[in-house]
């Protein structure tokens, strides 16, 4: 008999969860304005709200904390976080900075100008935000086939050849870069092949681009690289990184993600000229150039978890258990984007829910729906995330409405995935009930959904 699938690691320690009752709950999300950010987390049972800065580190990682190198400049950690970058990524020069859309920040204010235009595949909120922010815009070039949930197509998260080529040869002038999220978070945590990657490298060098990877999740991308894409199965995920790598001249982390560690990020570049310039947007935003916004026991913490994302066996456990929850779903019949992506599940509510309008936020209200049937948080990615046009004032509604419960690494175990499953289940059970959905009170006038308060319906 073959030995089933277990996980690559043992748990050494453990921090209580609490439950609650219905009651509670809706006390706690009324008056958090029926937003799931607004929650304390004491308020949750199962925390999917994000795989951000909420993974287990492990006993490498704390321990290398312990060894961290606080110097001002030059500290022992840099250098250490140099050496990861070098060995498993390929890059010669990098920039630690707090988190990734700190990177975002200080890279984009070299790149990019007023007017510019960013494409890329479905741009994640961040690096959205960054660009309109800076008056540029940025186009989405992702496959049709990513916004057809039901299509099962292995990397869904590429760029269209076509549409990436029509905007730069429309608007060479005004492209300073094209951006690859790499997996792409926005439709559904979807990889990116590599000879898609190859391709974006080919037109960037056709029209004199360069080719910047938002690689938050990029060994989940190597992954499905190793599972799906012919030539790869027999190649190490070191391997397959650094033929994803090559493809770029410059990248922006958030390693919050693949690299385990609770807070931090960089950028890294192959040019001189570009880490020169960075480097004084680094100094003004986020610190000197050997610290960057991080302490030195971080840095040392995140080399060690660039090492650990790599691993196959680690990889393999993680993904797995996302899986995992994918396949529960979908024996229950739920609708969800398919496959299942590498770091959450992404609940399809405009099928989930068919009965409550679109302009009352349908993902939001799934989620507002599964806080109260289990106190497990997911988060909405739809109409409300999708923010207003900036010129229009208009709503957005992009063309998926998501709801995503995101995995944290080596947190929870596969009950607590079934608690998920049977609790959604629940809910999918008594959908044509659910007619009703929110509509917003207060909102900020960019990034709205962290701090929007909602009223119900009635
Ligand atoms: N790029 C991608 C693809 C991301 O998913 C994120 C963050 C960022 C950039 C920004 O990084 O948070 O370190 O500043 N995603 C989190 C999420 C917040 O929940 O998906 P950050």
């Amino acid at each position: 008999m073959e030995l089933p699938f277990a996980e690559s690691y043992k748990i050494k320690m453990v921090e209580p969860i609490r439950k609650s009752n219905r009651l509670e709950r809706e006390k706690w999300i009324r008056e958090a304005g029926y937003n799931l950010f607004r929650l304390r987390s004491d308020q949750v049972f199962i925390d999917l709200l994000t795989d951000s800065g909420t993974g287990a580190m492990s006993d490498r990682q704390w321990s290398a904390m312990m060894l961290g190198d606080e110097s001002y400049a030059g500290a022992r950690s840099f250098y250490e976080m140099q050496a990861a970058i070098r060995e498993i990524l390929g890059f010669e020069y990098f920039l630690p900075t707090h988190q990734g859309r700190a990177a975002e920040n200080v890279l984009f204010s070299v790149l990019i100008k007023e007017g510019d235009i960013i494409p890329g595949n479905s741009h994640f909120d961040t690096t959205k935000g960054h660009i309109e922010f800076r008056k540029a815009k940025a186009v989405d070039c992702t496959i049709d086939e990513a916004f057809n949930t039901t299509l099962l197509h292995p990397f869904k998260g590429n760029v269209d050849e076509e549409k990436l080529e029509n905007v730069l040869k429309a608007h060479t002038d005004k492209i300073p870069f094209i951006i690859v999220t790499v997996t792409c978070n926005s439709s559904g945590g979807q990889p990116v092949s590599i000879e898609n990657l190859r391709m974006v490298r080919r037109l960037a060098d056709k029209y004199g681009k360069m080719v910047v990877f938002d690689s938050a999740r990029f060994a989940e991308n190597a992954y499905f690289i190793k599972l799906r894409e012919k030539g790869y199965e027999d190649k190490s995920i070191r391997e397959i990184v650094r033929d994803m790598f090559a493809c770029a001249d410059a990248m922006t982390m958030s390693a919050k993600k693949d690299a385990i560690v609770n807070m931090g990020g960089f950028i890294a570049m192959r040019s001189k000229d570009l880490h020169a310039k960075a480097s004084v947007f680094n100094i003004i935003y986020e610190g000197y150039i050997t610290y960057g916004g991080m302490s030195g026991r971080d840095m040392s913490a995140l080399a060690q978890g660039l090492y650990e994302g790599t691993e196959l066996d680690y990889l393999e456990t993680r993904i797995r258990q996302v899986e995992y929850l994918g396949n529960r779903l979908t024996e229950f019949g739920i609708p969800l984007q398919q496959p299942t992506g590498g770091h959450a599940v992404f609940i399809d509510a405009k099928r989930f829910l068919p009965n409550v309008a679109k302009e009352e936020f349908q993902a939001q209200t799934l989620g507002v729906e599964l806080y109260l049937e289990a106190g497990i948080r997911g988060v909405e990615i739809g109409a409300i995330l999708a923010d207003r046009d900036p010129v229009t004032r208009e709503n957005r509604y992009p063309s998926l409405e998501l709801m995503r419960l995101a995995i944290p690494r080596r947190v929870y175990t596969n009950n607590h995935m079934d608690v998920v499953a049977v609790a959604l289940k629940n809910i999918f059970d008594r959908r044509e009930s659910v007619t009703k959905g929110y509509r917003i009170l207060e909102e900020a006038p960019i990034m709205r959904h962290f701090t929007v308060t909602l009223e119900k319906v009635i």
